[in-house]
């Protein structure tokens, strides 16, 4: 009798995901959970899950991201692959309050990108800069691109949220955060990622395009 009971109420449950489940593909919580269902290890779905939960976060609140946490989101921007396995890179992370309100600031006194750079770093509670050596490899920027998308995932997995902000190519943002974190001649930053705990809740874009895969033969 119990096995029935809860079976019935199994099945009124699935219906009501079914139901509540967006049809157009939206990406929910829920339906990537059942939608990578197949790949039953339980691991591979929460890397997936990950990887479709991460979107650009702006807002922030204020609250300092350890020392600890930053070493460990930079580590998983050095696990990412480079050509010839150069590692053409150098990671700034700041999450001293009075020393992010100084960049910020010194952003803010640029142009218009840097300083709308600027005011997300004034919430965030770190800021971490990706830069390139080119002095090491040609590839540099890629490889960085690389180590910024681990960064932006690792973040996304320990409850935190960040932004992909330009430096590179623009060389207008390029001396605005050169200046602004005094870094130095023989680096050139690729991005600004300013860190930290999302003030507001925010969903992750669809970008599945189906159309966009070429299966076999374009
Ligand atoms: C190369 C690159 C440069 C970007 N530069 C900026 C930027 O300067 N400012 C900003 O607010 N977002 C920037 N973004 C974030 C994009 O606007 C964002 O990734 C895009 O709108 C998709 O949104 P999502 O990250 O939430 O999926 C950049 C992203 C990339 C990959």
């Amino acid at each position: 009798m119990n096995i029935k009971v809860s079976a019935i109420f199994v099945c009124a449950l699935c219906a009501f995901v079914a139901s509540v489940t967006p049809a157009s593909g939206q990406l929910t919580k829920e339906n990537v959970q059942s939608e990578f269902k197949k790949y039953n290890s339980m691991q591979s779905k929460q890397i997936l899950e990950n990887i479709f939960s991460r979107k650009s976060v702006r807002h922030f609140t204020g609250k300092v991201v350890s020392k600890d946490d930053l070493t460990m989101v930079v580590k998983a921007g050095m696990a990412a692959p480079t050509g010839k396995n150069m590692q053409p890179w150098e990671f700034l992370a700041v999450n001293d309050p009075e020393r992010i309100f100084a960049i910020a600031e010194s952003m803010g006194k640029t142009n218009p990108m840097s300083a709308r750079t600027g005011a997300m770093i004034k919430e965030a509670g770190a800021v971490i800069v990706v830069c390139g050596r080119p002095d090491v490899s040609h590839n540099w920027m890629l490889d960085c691109a690389a180590a910024t998308e681990n960064i932006l995932l690792a973040i996304e997995s320990m409850g935190m949220g960040a932004v992909w902000t330009a430096a590179w190519p623009y060389e207008d943002r390029l001396a605005a955060t050169t200046e602004a974190f005094g870094l130095p001649e023989d680096v050139v930053p690729l991005c600004v990622i300013p860190v930290g705990y999302p003030k507001y809740e925010k969903a992750p874009m669809d970008k599945w395009k189906p159309e966009k895969l070429h299966f076999d033969k374009w």
